[in-house]
């Protein structure tokens, strides 16, 4: 394929987290990789101009429709095709997202608490039997990945973090990612809960009850998910998150490289492109995030972007990444 999907095209070849910085040009060529790199109009306007010529959009309704009916078709035959190919051991995982190592969750459920009282209250007007068992339902804390892939954050954070009172739940649309999940040795359902889950169909419920989730972690899945779709989405993952609970985010950001890498006839609206094997990919700035975010009544904490310039010594060549990376919360109660 073309374009390089998942894991491969997003952050996945960045050495780990540092601090490194690019004060001197001349230098470019001798690390892999420069932090927080600045960029000046004429890169801007260079990355502006390949845009214009990658966004024309001459697929036609039809075929346009397509790729939104068989998105999870197209992820399911990417993950038949790779399994586990892009399975990663994130080590940034826990220094971009403390929240999810052990101890890191400082939220203002607890239980025992006034607020856990509430949470409890809501299980039980939500659910019609008054029966509130549900995998993990004894659990205290309880983060939810969405687009799980083949569990290159689920599975870092059971390995990492092991609290008795914490569930990791995973959903992905692609039944052939969460089969690779539940193969994987880590996989053990006392402490996770895997299944398959389209995040935009408004016919189906998460099999939890509203108001159960300390985290919703979404790395690099919104992107995957038609423009029309994000808000919907994003509103009711808000629904299934605790009073001071928080959402996790990072995905692609604009103009990033794997933006401007398309071709002309990849583009399906505006910063939305579809690659060689039908996955789809839309490229967020800051302020699209705050937006949705803000509209599902969540409160900003974090919403950064993460400049990174990769550099292939060997070829000589100049990789401009750009990341969305987000922490958002619901209010809690007071
Ligand atoms: C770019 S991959 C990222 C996978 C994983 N989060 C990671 O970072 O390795 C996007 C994932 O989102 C999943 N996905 C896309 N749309 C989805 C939807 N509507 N519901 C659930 N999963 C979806 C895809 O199947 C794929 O596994």
């Amino acid at each position: 394929m073309a374009e390089k999907t998942c894991a491969s095209d997003s952050e996945e070849k960045r050495p780990q987290f540092g601090s490194r910085y690019l004060t001197d040009n001349s230098n470019v060529f001798e690390h892999n990789a420069w932090d927080d790199v600045e960029w000046d109009s004429e890169l801007e306007e260079e990355a502006k101009e390949k845009i214009k010529i990658n966004s024309v959009v001459s697929l036609n309704e039809d075929e346009i429709e397509k790729y939104e009916e068989d998105a999870g078709k197209f992820w399911d035959i990417f993950y038949c095709q790779h399994q586990n190919k892009f399975f990663k051991d994130r080590h940034w995982l826990f220094t971009e997202f403390q929240e999810l190592a052990p101890q890191g969750w400082d939220g203002p459920i607890k239980v025992g608490t006034e607020d856990q009282n509430i949470v409890e209250k809501s299980f039980k007007k939500m659910t019609v039997t008054d029966d509130v068992s549900f995998p993990g339902c004894t659990a205290k804390i309880r983060i939810m990945e969405v687009g799980c892939g083949v569990g290159n954050t689920v599975f870092p954070i059971l390995q990492t973090n092991n609290d008795p009172d914490l569930f990791v739940y995973c959903c992905d649309f692609a039944d052939s990612a969460i089969k690779i999940v539940k193969n994987h040795a880590l996989y053990d359902t006392s402490r996770c809960h895997a299944f398959v889950f389209d995040a935009t169909d408004e016919q189906s419920n998460y099999p939890f009850p509203k108001q159960s989730l300390d985290m919703v972690v979404l790395i690099f899945v919104l992107s995957a998910i038609h423009p029309d779709k994000m808000l919907w989405t994003l509103k009711r993952l808000t629904e299934y998150l605790k009073p001071g609970g928080v959402i996790l985010f990072r995905d692609y950001g604009r103009y990033d490289m794997a933006q401007l890498r398309f071709k002309p006839g990849r583009c399906l609206s505006e910063n939305f492109y579809v690659r060689g094997d039908g996955t789809r990919v839309y490229f967020f700035t800051q302020d699209e995030i705050d937006e949705m975010f803000t509209k599902c009544g969540l409160m900003k904490k974090q919403n950064i972007i993460d400049r990174r310039l990769q550099v292939n010594r060997g070829r000589q060549l100049k990789m401009y990444r750009v990341w969305v990376q987000c922490k958002y919360q619901k209010p809690p109660i007071e």
